[in-house]
C-alpha cells in the first residue's frame, strides 16, 4: 500500500511502480537504513517526540527486523517501493500504532542521504583494506626483485635500466594515493543529514547532535537544503575508485604486455590464466583484459553521475535515485577487480633473466655513456651527448651494442674514450648508481618498499581511519 495513499484517488499503474521503485538497488542498504532509523528512534523517545517507551520498542523490533534478514527469515518485498518504505511497512506491521511513529520529523530525502553515506562508508573501508593488501604484496615482491634489471620505457621504447621493484613501487605509489583520495572523500562525507527532512529541516525539537554522534558522524550537515541535494560525496568516491580502475588498467596492460610471448619478463598462475577453445598452446591473461576493460563502466558511472547532478534545481529531485547505481556500480566493481588481481600478482614468476636479456639488447645504457664521458672526462654534456649519438649510429651500422663495440671506435669518435667505459656501462652498475632520491638503485627500492610497507601498517593501526 502507498505511502501517500490518502492524497490519490487511483492506485498507481503497475508501469509505474515498475519505473519508481528503486527496491532492486536500494536493498542492500538495509543494514544502513535500519541503523538510522534505529538513531533517530532513539533520540526520538531521548527528546520526548515520541514516548520512551515507544522509542524503546521501535529499536527492540528493528534491531529483530534486521536479524531476521541477515537470517534470511525475512526476505525483502520487491513490490515495495523502496528499502525505507519495506522497513518502516515491516515495523508497522509487527508493532502498529508504534512503529508509525518512527518517522516523525524525517522524511525519505534526509533518509536516503544518510543510508549512502553509512553505506559507502563501509564499502570504501573495505576497497582500502583490498588496495592497502595490493600494495603490501607489491612491496614484497619489490623487495624480492630489487635487483632484477629490467628496461625502463618511454614512448613504448628501451630508455634507461630500471629495476623490476622500481617499476612494482611505482604502482605502490599510485595506490597510496588512492587510498588517501577515499580517505578525503570520506572526511568531508561524514557529515549527517538526518534532521534535514525533506528540505527544510522540521518544527520538532530533533537534536541533530545526538544522531550525528550516534552514527559516527563529524557533526550534522549545516544547511537541510544542501543536506538532502548533496551529493558531492558519490562524484567524489566514484571518481576515487576511477582513478584507481586507471591506475589497475595501467598496471593490467604491463602485465598482459610482460606475459606476452614477445617479452616473456613474467609468467602468470595458471590458476588466474584462462584457456582457449581452439588454440591448445594459449594461456591467456584474461583476468587482466577484463580489469583493464572494467575501468570504462567505472568512467561511465562517473560521467552518468556528473551529468545526472549537474542541472538540479535545489533540493531533492527523483533524478538522484539515479546515484546508487553508479555508485554501487562503481565500488562493486574495483572490489571485483581487486580480488583475482592481489593473488594474481602474489604468485606471479618474475624472469629475471628475460628482463636483464632485453635490457642487454639495446642501446640503454647511452645515457650512462654520456655521462661517464661528463663526470670521468669533464665533457659538457652536451657534446658528450652528441658523440654517444654517433656511436649508437656506429653501433647500428656494424650491427654491435655499446658492450661489443671496440675501444679503438670509441677513441675514433672520441679521443677521451679508455677501457673505463665498458664498466660505465655495465647494467649493473648503470642502476646501482642511480642513487639519487626516487631512482632504482636497489638500495632506495628496497628501503622505499620498507617505508611503504610500514606506512600500510600505520595506517591500519590508525584509530577513526574508516
Ligand atoms: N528511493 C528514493 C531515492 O533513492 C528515496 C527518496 C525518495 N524521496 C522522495 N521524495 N520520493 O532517492
Amino acid at each position: 500500500m502507498k505511502l501517500w495513499k490518502g492524497r490519490f484517488q487511483k492506485e498507481a499503474d503497475p508501469r509505474t511502480n515498475d519505473f519508481n521503485s528503486s527496491i532492486a538497488f536500494d536493498s542492500r542498504m538495509y543494514r544502513q537504513d535500519i541503523e538510522g532509523s534505529i538513531a533517530h528512534a532513539t533520540m526520538l523517545g531521548r527528546q520526548g517526540i515520541i514516548g520512551e517507551n515507544e522509542s524503546m520498542k521501535i529499536c527492540v523490533e528493528l534491531g529483530k527486523i534486521r536479524d531476521d534478514l541477515d537470517a534470511g527469515v525475512l526476505a525483502i518485498d520487491p513490490d515495495a517501493e523502496d528499502i525505507h518504505t519495506f522497513v518502516e511497512q515491516e515495523l508497522t506491521a509487527r508493532l502498529g500504532d508504534a512503529g508509525k511513529r518512527l518517522h516523525t520529523g524525517r522524511s525519505r530525502n534526509d533518509q536516503v542521504a544518510l543510508d549512502i553515506r553509512l553505506t559507502l562508508r563501509e564499502d570504501c573501508a573495505g576497497l582500502k583494506a583490498q588496495l592497502k593488501e595490493l600494495i603490501s604484496v607489491l612491496c614484497k615482491e619489490a623487495k624480492l626483485y630489487s635487483d632484477a634489471v629490467m628496461p625502463g620505457y618511454t614512448h613504448m621504447q628501451r630508455a634507461q635500466p630500471v629495476t623490476f621493484g622500481h617499476h612494482l613501487m611505482a604502482y605502490a605509489e599510485m595506490l597510496l594515493r588512492d587510498v588517501s583520495r577515499l580517505d578525503d572523500a570520506i572526511r568531508r562525507m561524514n557529515y549527517s543529514p538526518l534532521g534535514s527532512g525533506a528540505l527544510a529541516g522540521t518544527t520538532y525539537p530533533l537534536d541533530r547532535e545526538m544522531t550525528a554522534k550516534l552514527l559516527g558522524f563529524t557533526a550534522p550537515a549545516q544547511n537541510s537544503l544542501d543536506a538532502v541535494a548533496d551529493r558531492d560525496f558519490c562524484a567524489e568516491i566514484v571518481f576515487a575508485v576511477s582513478l584507481c580502475m586507471a591506475h589497475l588498467s595501467r598496471l593490467c596492460e604491463e602485465l598482459v604486455l610482460w606475459c606476452s610471448w614477445e617479452f616473456r619478463f613474467i609468467e602468470l598462475d595458471d590458476a588466474y590464466c584462462t584457456g582457449s577453445s581452439i588454440m591448445p598452446q594459449k594461456k591467456n591473461p584474461d583476468l587482466a583484459e577484463l580489469i583493464r576493460g572494467k575501468s570504462g563502466r567505472v568512467f561511465g558511472d562517473l560521467i552518468g553521475l556528473l551529468t545526472m547532478m549537474k542541472g538540479l534545481p535545489l533540493a531533492y529531485n527523483k533524478d538522484m535515485q539515479e546515484d546508487k547505481e553508479a555508485v554501487f556500480d562503481a565500488v562493486d566493481t574495483l572490489k571485483l577487480c581487486l580480488t583475482p588481481l592481489i593473488p594474481m600478482l602474489d604468485t606471479m614468476k618474475v624472469r629475471k633473466d628475460h628482463m636483464r636479456a632485453a635490457a642487454a639488447g639495446g642501446f640503454i645504457n647511452a645515457t650512462d655513456c654520456a655521462d661517464y664521458l661528463v663526470s670521468v672526462k669533464g665533457l659538457p654534456f652536451r657534446d658528450a651527448y652528441k658523440i654517444t649519438g654517433e656511436l649508437v649510429a656506429l653501433c647500428i651500422e656494424q650491427k654491435l651494442t655499446l658492450e661489443t663495440l671496440p675501444l679503438q671506435q670509441y677513441q675514433a669518435v672520441c679521443p677521451d674514450f679508455d677501457e673505463g667505459v665498458y664498466e660505465a656501462i655495465s647494467l649493473d652498475k648503470c642502476v646501482s648508481d642511480r642513487k639519487v632520491l626516487g631512482g632504482p638503485a636497489p638500495e632506495n627500492v628496497r628501503a622505499q618498499a620498507k617505508r611503504v610497507l610500514e606506512l600500510v601498517e600505520e595506517m591500519d593501526k590508525r584509530t577513526g581511519d574508516c
